[in-house]
């Protein structure tokens, strides 16, 4: 533990600053907002905090473009009250990462002004510009988030490339003054004292040199639509599949670890900052050391039922894997973030959501790897499903919709239906922290950027969550408290325990001075394990609807459906 960092021993708790809290009652997150809840999380429990982004943006993509990589967004507020923010998280002892876009930025960002404003602009090579051919686009690529990736610009007679939306065009990474300028960005706020960041979409970064035609006869638009149709499980991973080999060429290009490890020395120029990939691929960390400290686990996340199998073979993976890298490799478990769908409607089963939303938490916090947390999960706040298009802010939703009605055919209302899951806007809702109009998120009579969801007023608000002692929220806060009361739970190893048990997902966490035996039951049948003959003495640190009223070695431990069960075990005991 003594040789742990505070990354591998945090749990993180992304704020998402648009929707987290209102503080001048304009309907948007801001600094002052946030200021004003630091002690709520602290409160909470958590370690650290992601912070989505928060630089100027002409919000095309919820700030995901950013127009100026070193202020802060007007109406979020100032650099002053960022570092209030910063100083105030620092106080608390929680630490603050960034989240730092280096694939693209957006079109407004005065480097793209220049860059499309002629040819022979210094600033031309730092975005990436070809000639059309045969009249259309340099190549068949497209953009995940709709259309094609190329983009023409009539005043220069080019097209530009933008991975993501048009209003988000590619950075040059070949070009060694981007790099200057993006890590000089990454310098400025590492210099205000921030701990690290989150790294956007880094997989994106590098095109293929020569940006050849990929081999599929569709375009990406009718695959999603043949996803969203698709029946079986096979189908759909055929067509995952033609989804990876159509955008072989845009990601996961070489030049990626190199580029990564010039930014490890950049970071490590500073005390102990830390690196995030959004990316699952464990090569990240290079050779332990020198590229990412951390890659979020997201093959756990991608199901709508978390079984025990699920997950166990998940761990298998993951974990052997990291450990074939380098002990220093660490990993990072989250179930939800703003562009997934909130934990509580994906895992919940429409009957034990509650309970699932607990054993959620309790599976994160007890697995080996460090925690990201989203918010407003730990009150329980659902995917708000939006009834009419005028309410979308998130243009991916928008552009959906308007591909599916326009180019392919679907009517209006299964088109809307199927935008309204599709969109992020469904998890991006306002923060509920009253039972009052509006959550308690801004004024009553202000119109929040997004809906609040109607269910504040049913007990999902943080505020009635705080005066019942059996809330969700008081759940966090004794599970967070336990983890950071338990070290094996924090430092320890993780072993599969009853490993063919299809309903209770077990294993014991253990360092030299502590063994605790973790149980969890996935299913809606009551269901136990036998706990270990040579248990020692048993100590339960937490139970949530056990069954057995006793915990005995050799004996079985009942839990109810989706109960769970942590204890400490007072003897070296392997499974
Ligand atoms: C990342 C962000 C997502 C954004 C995209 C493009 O995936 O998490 O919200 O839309 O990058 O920047």
């Amino acid at each position: 533990m003594e040789n742990m960092k505070w990354w591998q021993k945090s749990v993180f708790y992304q704020i998402y600053p648009r929707s987290f809290a209102d503080g001048n009652g304009d309907g948007i997150g801001d600094f002052s907002g946030m200021i004003s809840r630091l002690d709520y999380l602290q409160n909470l429990g958590i370690d650290a905090i992601w912070l989505s982004p928060h630089y100027p943006s002409p919000n095309f993509d919820c700030g995901y473009d950013i127009s100026n990589y070193t202020d802060v967004a007007e109406e979020y507020g100032t650099l002053e009250q960022f570092q209030e923010f910063l100083d105030g998280a620092h106080q608390r002892g929680m630490q603050v990462i960034l989240d730092m876009v280096l694939n693209h930025t957006s079109e407004q960002h005065e480097w793209f002004r220049q860059s499309r404003s002629s040819r022979d602009n210094p600033k031309r090579d730092w975005y990436i510009w070809r000639d059309g051919r045969d009249g259309g686009p340099p190549n068949n690529w497209c953009s995940p988030f709709g259309g094609s990736a190329w983009e023409y610009d009539a005043s220069t007679g080019q097209y530009y490339y933008h991975f993501f939306f048009k209003e988000q065009p590619d950075l040059n990474w070949h070009n060694p003054e981007v790099k200057a300028a993006m890590f000089s960005a990454v310098r400025f706020w590492l210099d205000l004292g921030v701990d690290g960041y989150r790294l956007d979409a880094i997989g994106t970064i590098f095109e293929h040199p020569d940006m050849p035609d990929h081999p599929v006869e569709m375009t990406l638009d009718e695959l999603r639509l043949e996803l969203e149709r698709a029946e079986t499980e096979e189908r759909r991973d055929e067509l995952m599949h033609l989804w990876a080999k159509m955008e072989q060429y845009q990601v996961e290009q070489p030049g990626m670890h190199e580029l990564m490890q010039e930014l490890r020395a950049v970071i490590d120029e500073y005390d102990d900052r830390m690196l995030i990939g959004e990316n699952e691929d464990l090569s990240y960390h290079g050779n332990g050391s020198n590229e990412l400290h951390l890659v979020f686990n997201f093959p756990l996340m991608k199901t709508d039922k978390l079984t025990p199998d699920w997950i166990r073979r998940n761990q298998r993976q993951r974990l052997k894997q990291l450990e074939a890298i380098s002990p220093l490799a660490w990993p990072c478990n989250t179930l939800g973030n703003h562009d997934s769908p909130r934990i509580f409607s994906r895992y919940g089963d429409g009957i034990h959501d509650a309970e699932i939303a607990r054993l959620s938490l309790a599976l994160m916090l007890t697995l080996r790897g460090t925690p990201f947390l989203y918010n407003g999960e730990e009150i329980g706040m659902s995917d708000l499903y939006l009834k009419d298009l005028s309410q979308f802010r998130d243009m991916l939703g928008i552009g959906y919709y308007h591909t599916q009605v326009q180019a392919l055919g679907v009517p209006a209302t299964e088109a809307l239906s199927r935008a309204a899951r599709l969109t992020r806007d469904k998890n991006r809702t306002p923060m509920q922290w009253e039972n009052q109009e509006n959550g308690g998120f801004c004024p009553a009579d202000v119109v929040p950027w997004l809906p609040v969801n109607p269910d504040h007023a049913k007990g999902v608000n943080v505020e009635d969550q705080e005066n019942d002692p059996h809330s969700l929220l008081n759940y966090y806060r004794q599970l967070l408290k336990l983890r950071k009361n338990t070290p094996a739970l924090i430092g320890g190893n993780f072993q599969p325990y009853h490993p063919s048990n299809k309903k209770v997902l077990s294993f014991l966490r253990q360092i030299p001075e502590q063994t605790c035996l973790v149980a969890l039951n996935f299913s809606s049948e009551a269901a136990g394990i036998m706990l270990p003959e040579k248990a020692g003495h048993i100590k339960v640190l937490y139970a949530y609807n056990p069954i057995s009223e006793e915990f005995k070695p050799g004996k079985q431990v009942r839990l109810m459906p989706f109960g769970m069960v942590i204890i400490e075990l007072y003897a070296a005991v392997m499974g």
